[in-house]
């Protein structure tokens, strides 16, 4: 433990390891295992990722939405992750914010801890590596940040270009999230705007998180990020032209390879708390590779700070069922998931298996 904790306090950046040019294998501190024989076999059709066309959803043939809403609901009980795509947002535009973020994790290490803050999710924003040093025993092959970009918008000011493109991504990456609430509410047989109003959307925190996986020369002794599922009611991702997010679909790890357009789009906690687990919050992770660094930019949208969220009551009477959670607001939800006590519970109990 203490050989450990010395060791993490010399790592200023993973980008920086990873670049010194003596590194050949994987320091014992980020030493991972991953089991081979739980991998999926991605021709396997049991492990086609569900794809949904997010033109039909905004279609005026009410035929078209209709038959969407219903692929949803299949889609949110067996999968919880899909792939979206023709949703509007420029290629472009997101091109533009994995080259701005690139530029964020390009700057010196000194630069880029003028942003480093507290502990807390809920910061303005917040840069560093691993997941949490004072917390971690296996450490994780990436560096991140998280910026606050709703109900107040909150941006990096360094490169200089940051601002006006996550302002733009934000809000544009936010429309195609409450499209999709939207088509969830309704394919719980809910009205449409029943999600964004009882979760108080208009005040939701949205985030937008971005992970850098610099080339690892050992990717399967390390890990970018372990299993864990998010808070929040969805995250949209979008990531470079490396892959490595894996989802867990029947009791496997399947790698997400979709069009580079497209969204990769995960249920969250809330939304299963919402549905009572009828709609499930993916297990997912990020694995790392020895070729390229890989950039992951995820936006998880979620209820205002002070929404307690139960189990909606008019489900639980249509499905004559008793809740299976306690009500909790978003704010103290997401303090227990970081918790100490619960992060080693929710996360590292697993990894040391
Ligand atoms: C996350 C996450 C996966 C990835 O940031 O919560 O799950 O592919 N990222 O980077
Ligand atoms: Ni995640």
């Amino acid at each position: 433990m203490a050989q450990v904790a010395a060791q993490t306090m010399d790592v200023k950046s993973i980008k920086s390891l990873a670049e010194s040019p003596a590194l050949s294998s994987v320091p014992s501190a980020y030493a991972f295992n991953m089991n081979p024989n739980d991998e999926a076999d991605p021709n396997d059709p049991e492990f086609a990722i569900p794809i949904v066309d997010m033109s039909l959803l905004t279609s005026e043939s009410p035929d078209q939405r209709s038959k969407i809403i219903q692929d949803l609901i299949k889609i949110c009980q067996e999968w919880g992750f899909f792939i979206a795509i023709n949703h509007g947002v420029p290629e472009s535009l997101m091109k533009a914010m994995i080259d701005a973020c690139h530029g964020f994790f390009s700057l010196p290490d000194e630069e880029k801890e003028e942003f480093k803050s507290g502990n807390d999710v809920l910061e303005m924003f917040k840069y560093g590596t691993s997941y949490n040093l004072a917390l971690d025993k296996v450490l994780l092959w990436r560096d991140f940040f998280k910026v606050r970009v709703h109900p107040e918008f909150y941006s990096l000011y360094k490169p200089a270009c940051f601002s006006e493109v996550s302002m733009e991504f934000s809000k544009r990456t936010r429309e195609v999230a409450l499209e999709i609430i939207r088509a969830i509410s309704e394919s719980l047989g809910l009205e449409p705007n029943y999600i964004h109003d009882a979760m108080n959307m208009d005040r939701g925190i949205q985030m937008l998180a971005a992970n850098y996986y610099p080339p690892c020369p050992q990717p399967e002794h390390a890990i970018g990020i372990p299993h864990h599922t998010d808070h929040g009611l969805v995250t949209l991702l979008i990531q470079n032209e490396m892959n490595g997010l894996q989802v867990e679909h029947n009791g496997k790890w399947l790698t997400v390879n979709g069009p580079a357009n497209g969204f990769f789009v995960n249920l969250a906690d809330q939304m299963q708390i919402l549905t009572n687990g009828k709609y499930k919050s993916v297990m997912h992770r990020a694995t790392v590779n020895n070729k390229a660094t890989r950039i992951s930019i995820a936006v998880p949208h979620g209820p205002s700070v002070d929404t307690i969220i139960a189990p909606a009551p008019e489900l639980l009477e249509k499905e004559g069922q008793a809740p299976k959670y306690i009500g909790m607001n978003y704010k103290e939800y997401i303090q227990l998931q970081q918790s100490s006590k619960n992060y080693m519970k929710s996360t590292f109990d697993h990894i040391l298996a």
